[in-house]
Parts: C-alpha cells; structure tokens; sequence
C-alpha cells in the first residue's frame, strides 16, 4: 500500500505527519511513501532528505493511506479519492460537523487524538506527546514575555527573588510545564481535580495545592469531570489568593468534550502585579482565562500579558513532527501486523476502536467507552489461597552435624598433610566460611556491583596464578590455567556488566 504525507494546508501550521526518519520505518514495514513537494519545510526537512530516506516526491492524493496533521479543510475533502484511509488530528468530540461529512464519503478516517489514555496505547497518544511539547513551550513563552529571570540570585548588585508560577491542571502539559518551570529555578505550584496527580507534581518539585471538596476523586478515565460548584467555589478562592501571589499563571484544564472550565477572572487578573504573565493553554476550547484572546497576545489595563496561542506544539516543529510521526508509525506497526505494507484494522482491538470514526463510510464514532482507572479497581473478594508450607529449613540437630563432619574431615586433611600445606589449608578454610557469609548476606540487588568488587579479588588470583603456572607439576599447571581462565572471565564480565549498567545512567 501507499501512504501519502500531504503539506498541511492550514496557514501557520509548520508540522509536517512523516519526518524522514518516520519514513524509513515505513518503508521498513512495507509501504510504499509519496510525500508532497515542501511538505517538510516548515520543519526543517527537505525534499531531498525524504528521497534519501526511501520516500517519492509526488501527489499524495494517489494514496491508499493519507497522514494528515489536522482535518483535511472542506475543499480537500473533496478530493479524498474513494477508499483512503484518513489518519490524523480530526477531533471528533468538539468537531460533530466534520464527523458527519467525513461519514458521508466511502472512506475510512482515524483520529489520533481518541487514542484511550491505557498504558498500551501511549505510544500512539499524540495529544500526550504535543501537550508535552506545548507545556514546555509554554515556559518558555512565558519566561520571554516575563522582564526578570525564573531563578532566585544573591549578587553584589542585590537580591533577585525567584519567580513564582501556578500551573492548573497537572494532566501532560501542565506537568511538562512544572518541569521545565522548576528546572529554570521557579517556585513552582499546581492544583488539579484528581487527586493521584499530587505525587506526580512533588516528584517534579513542585508543591500540590489541595482543594477539599466532596466531589474531588480519584478518575475511572485519566481525565477530570466536570466538578460542582462547591468546588468551583473553593478553587476561585485559591486562585484569588494565589493571582496576587503569582508572578506566572499557566492554565491547562480540560475536560474531554467540554468547553474548558473557567478558572481565573477578570477581576482576579486585574489584582496580579504588573509585569505578570498568564499563558492560556486551553485558548482553543474556549480559555480558562476571562479575557483570553485565541492565537493572540493581550496586555491588559494592569499590565498583565496574556497569551492564548493555540499553536503551542507548531513552535517547536521539527521535535513536534517527529513525535507525531513516531506516534502514527506505532500506529501502522499495530495495524500492520505481517509488516508486509498492508494495513488490517482490527475492530477487537480496544485501541483501534476507540479512534475510527468512520469504517468504509459508517459512522463508527462515538465508540463504546474504555475504562483506564488509575485508582485501584475494587477486586473481587479474593478465594483464599492456601499458600504452599515452606520447605522446612535443615533441622538445628542435622546442621550441626553437617557442621561437625565438615571440620572433622578438615582437621582429618589438616593432620595428614604436610606441615607446610596446614598453614594454607586454615587460611583456606577460613576464607570458605568468611566468603559464605559475607556474599551470601548481600542483597540480591547488590549482586551486580558486588561482582564488579570481586574483579580485584579475581586479579589476586591471576596474579597467584600466574606465578605457579610452569614452576610446578602438571597438575598446578592445570590448575593454574583454570584459575586465570575462571578469573579472567569474571574480570572482563565484571568489567562488561559495570559498562552496561554505567551506561544505564550517562546522557549521550
Ligand atoms: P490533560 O487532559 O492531560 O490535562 C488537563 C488537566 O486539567 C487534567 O489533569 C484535569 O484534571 C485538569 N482539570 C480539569 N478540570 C479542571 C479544573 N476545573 N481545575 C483545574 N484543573 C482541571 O490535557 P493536556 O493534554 O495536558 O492538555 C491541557 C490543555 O492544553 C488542553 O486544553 C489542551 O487542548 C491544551 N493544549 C494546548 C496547546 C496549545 O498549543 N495551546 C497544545 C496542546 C494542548
């Protein structure tokens, strides 16, 4: 099959569905990809790049499959040639109208932003993957319209305090915004509906604000409701107290399918101090902000600058593409699974379901919903199992006569032998005992290390080795040669496992 990767008509847009990384794993699992002419400009990526990369420079609309970043605009949906395969942005849930005129033509369409928010599925969760990017643009939008630096200083020249933001709503981007607020030295702050996110923001550095309220419970979906308005209530009581606080506010809440809740007032923007900067990421489903204008930057009365751009992902497009097309990858090599170019939608499986909208010109959308609980599902009362007896340890009487025939039969070899191999065989001895307890007390998880720590010991046994090896009978030779043999694998497997495990932790 064909898959096309049109440029995105949509002015202002500089994503692009396929980087040529992207299409070269296409061509891996069998397809055959034409991109559009300049359709990688806006990122950075040039015709010649996708050429390189196994891709044919040409019209798109040939193809069975068509990557799309946002919905195809009235006109081109025109010319989706009967049978495609649509996949992209198409926001089934605020946009019904397109739905239904997708419903009406013999094609099947996808829509990336349904993907159920279930472990499986992350890999393939594009709003995850752009409101990652957005949260951390947003900082940086941020700190550019800020006039003072996010971190605190002492110099000669005085005191610089650091700067404080609040973030609301801790979902994807509001806790890529924590992050990035946080590591350029911000103080940082974050409230949130679901509870379970409050962990997630301290493991950040930041400080969860609690609102107590009856209805603030643990979701059944990864997404908040909508709340009551006790509540509500009690939230703009924080954000009253926290607009005069606050030098940077971001705003994230969303609630799936609903204009985005209003959080902070006119009134509370006109008590913030002038200078402060408000970024309002939820701009496009209506703002959490009053006075938010979408795609626009607005500076009111009291000097507060209040950003509403909606294209958040788009300022940093070469990254944006290149997650958005690993995101639609992943998808092909689920829906590809002989990796043979043909692509098979399977409506048993729960993550395929939930984003076709239309199959062959049937509306398919709404789909049944999916369950991705983060609080722990209520099991049912467990059976009782009865756990197997553990086998019964060696009995006291029968470990001390273990113990006894062992020294016996060590005093029995220390008697026998020569007065100059006694010596040896008590050191012998008493490295046997020493080295039973001391390895075998060690923690499993210190196994790794602590075989990194016998390579000095292996190096003894070299080095010993090494000095009887050909000064004696065969039978020291022998040993020898399998003392620096056993010896010298545990030193460069020693040394190979401390490599790996090093490089587990080093940022290339
Ligand atoms: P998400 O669903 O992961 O997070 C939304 C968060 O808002 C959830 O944690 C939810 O519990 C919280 N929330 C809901 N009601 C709330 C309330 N009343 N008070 C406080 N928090 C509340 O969504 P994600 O992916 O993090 O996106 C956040 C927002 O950013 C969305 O509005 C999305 O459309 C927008 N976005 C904007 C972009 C831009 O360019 N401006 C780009 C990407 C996303």
């Amino acid at each position: 099959m064909i898959i096309g990767v049109p440029r995105d008509p949509h002015p202002g847009e500089r994503r692009v569905a396929a980087t040529p990384a992207n299409v070269a794993a296409l061509v891996k699992l069998g397809y055959d990809v034409v991109v559009e002419s300049g359709a990688g400009a806006g990122s950075s990526f040039s015709d010649e790049a996708y050429a390189d990369s196994g891709a044919t420079i040409g019209d798109p609309l040939t193809a069975d499959v068509l990557f799309a970043i946002n919905p195809p605009p009235p006109g081109l949906r025109d010319k989706l040639p009967s049978g495609v395969t649509l996949i992209g942005m198409l926001n089934p849930r605020l946009d019904p109208d397109l739905v239904e005129d997708l419903a009406r033509r013999p094609i099947t369409a996808l829509s990336m932003d349904a993907v159920p928010r279930i472990s499986r599925a992350q890999s393939l969760d594009v709003l995850s993957s752009m409101a990652n990017i957005a949260g951390y643009r947003a900082v940086v939008e941020a700190a550019h319209a800020f006039g003072r630096f996010f971190t605190g200083q002492v110099t000669a020249a005085g005191k610089v305090p650091p700067a404080k933001v609040l973030v609301a709503g801790a979902g994807v981007a509001g806790l890529a915004a924590i992050g990035a607020a946080g590591s350029l030295g911000a103080i940082v702050r974050a409230t949130d509906p679901r509870p379970e996110v409050a962990d997630q923001v301290r493991s950040l550095g930041g400080e969860y604000l609690s609102i107590e309220s009856a209805d603030v419970e643990v979701s059944s979906t990864g997404y908040a409701k909508q709340m009551s308005d006790d509540y509500n209530e009690r939230a703009a009581r924080l954000y009253a107290a926290q607009a005069t606080d606050a030098d940077i506010i971001i705003t994230t809440a969303l609630i799936p399918g609903r204009p985005a809740p209003r959080l902070i007032t006119a009134a509370m923007v006109a008590t913030m101090k002038p200078g402060s900067v408000i970024v309002d990421m939820a701009a496009a489903n209506g703002g959490n902000v009053e006075g938010t204008v979408p795609g626009e930057v607005v500076v009111t009365a009291n000097g507060v600058t209040i950003i509403g751009y909606t294209d958040l992902p788009g300022r940093l497009p070469a990254q944006a593409s290149q997650l958005y097309g690993t995101n639609l990858v992943n998808l092909m090599k689920l829906m590809t699974p002989k990796s043979d170019g043909e692509l098979v939608l399977d409506f048993d499986d729960v993550v395929q379901r939930s984003m076709t909208v239309v199959r062959d010109g049937e509306l398919t959308w709404p789909p049944p919903p999916v369950s991705v609980s983060a609080a722990p599902a209520v099991a049912p009362a467990a059976a009782v199992v009865a756990k197997p007896a553990a086998k019964p340890l060696a009995s006291p009487r029968r470990r001390m006569a273990m113990v006894g025939t062992v020294a016996a039969g060590l005093f029995l070899l220390a008697a026998l032998s020569p007065a100059a191999m006694r010596g040896h065989l008590t050191v012998f001895a008493l490295a046997i005992v020493i080295g039973y307890y001391v390895i075998g007390h060690v923690h499993h998880a210190l196994h790794t290390p602590l075989m990194s720590v016998t390579n000095a010991i292996s190096g003894i046994i070299v080095v010993g080795a090494l000095l009887q090896i050909g000064h004696g009978d065969g039978l020291v030779t022998g040993l020898s040669f399998v003392a620096i043999l056993l010896a010298g694998i545990n030193v460069f497997g020693g040394f190979a496992v401390t490599r790996r495990m090093l490089a587990m932790f080093s940022r290339s």
